[in-house]
């Protein structure tokens, strides 16, 4: 693997307060990686300080083998977008993208040529002559993009890039996004609190929290392999309930619930000492519900709720545990209506189930 950004043990305070902490990650050439978190968990100061608009309180930066820790932005090789898109309102599209090259006297044939180019990748050349207010959200968007390209930049740092657009334009972009990244080979980094964005655009997810980061891996590891509570809440919707370990078997646990009911689980890669407390954690899509108790259905409760979605349906369950529960079924035509306030049991399959350490 050639890496593009090597971030050594990064921190970032002001005063006390850590908003990136002992941050360190590799961002491999060519890559495309997600910097996903809530509001204030240090995404866009870790996102400045890899653009040089911050310096660092401690830690290292490599781009492309280059030590610019103590570099400014100009001699950093890369090109940012942000979520306004901050064009320049009394310029045309052209004038716009070409500015950039103007600054540093590039010929101008030569701008030409390339302004036509980035147009082209951004799949507007119809529009070099129109101004910005004469465009939609998601033209402007595609021409700072437009204009980020044109400098040819190794690296392409995007912050909350489609946070000011609705959502069908935000996915039509997400699926722009990753063609302009496949076709163009430009390793990008991008900030989002939005999972769907990170998800669907991302080679590998950084989760980040309170300026450091979580877990680390492909929108597939983080989905059906989080490592905490946390990471499996964030990405998707988790049921989870505190459990007891009763006993530990060559693969498998037995796990007692909160009602003292026991079941199996699969052993996770944590130490799991009968007595020790973990967190059960079950996706509501593997979930299904019975009208009766059955081998697979043992876990009882009563229906509070059932929600259509379109194509899918949303049961809310709660347990006797106290707990509540969700379990999502596929909807489909004919399908029998259930009776709210009625006992429901609840189960999964045994594999589907993951043991977390308590939260
Ligand atoms: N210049 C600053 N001075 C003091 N605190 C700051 C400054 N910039 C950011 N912070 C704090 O650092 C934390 C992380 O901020 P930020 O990186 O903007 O988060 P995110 O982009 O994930 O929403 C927040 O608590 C924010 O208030
Ligand atoms: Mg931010």
């Amino acid at each position: 693997m050639v890496s593009m950004i090597e971030i050594e043990r990064l921190t970032k305070s002001y005063g006390a307060f850590h908003a990136v902490a002992e941050f360190s990650l590799t961002v491999a050439k060519g890559e495309f990686v997600s910097l996903l978190g809530p509001s204030g968990s240090g995404k866009t100061t870790l996102l400045n300080l890899i653009a040089g608009m911050t310096r660092p309180s401690s830690g290292t930066i490599r781009i492309d083998n280059v030590d610019v820790t103590n570099l400014p932005p100009s001699q950093r090789d890369l090109g940012m977008v942000f979520q306004n898109y901050a064009l320049m309102p009394h310029m045309t599209v052209f004038e716009n993208i070409a500015f950039p090259l103007q600054v540093r006297r590039v010929p101008k044939a030569e701008i030409r040529r390339r302004v036509a180019e980035a147009l082209d990748l951004v799949r507007m050349p119809q529009f070099a002559d129109r101004k910005p207010r004469e465009l939609s959200g998601g033209q402007q968007q595609r021409i700072s993009l437009a204009r980020c390209m044109v400098y040819r930049p190794a690296l392409i740092l995007m912050d909350e890039p489609l946070g000011a657009l609705d959502k069908k334009l935000r996915e039509e972009m997400q699926i722009e996004i990753s063609r302009l990244h496949r076709d163009s080979g430009i390793t990008m980094v991008c900030v989002t609190h939005d999972q769907e964005e990170a998800l669907s655009m991302s080679d590998r997810i950084v989760l980040m929290r309170e300026g450091r980061c979580v877990q680390i891996g492909t929108a597939d590891e983080l989905y059906f392999n989080p490592t905490s509570s946390y990471v499996a809440d964030f990405i998707g919707h988790s049921n989870q309930l505190p459990c007891t370990v009763a006993e530990e078997a060559a693969g498998q646990l037995t796990i007692a619930l909160g009602d003292g009911s026991q079941r199996q689980a699969p052993r996770p890669a944590f130490a799991t000492p009968p007595g020790c407390g973990a967190t059960l954690h079950v996706r509501p899509e593997s979930a299904t519900l019975a009208a009766a108790p059955d081998a697979a259905h043992a876990l009882k409760g009563t229906l509070e709720a059932s929600m259509v979605v379109g194509s899918c349906i949303k049961h809310v369950v709660r347990l006797d545990t106290g707990d509540t529960f969700l379990v999502q079924e596929l909807n489909h035509r004919g399908r029998t209506r259930p009776q709210f306030g009625a006992p429901v049991w609840v189960g999964w399959p045994t594999d589907a189930a993951q043991l977390l350490p308590p939260s």
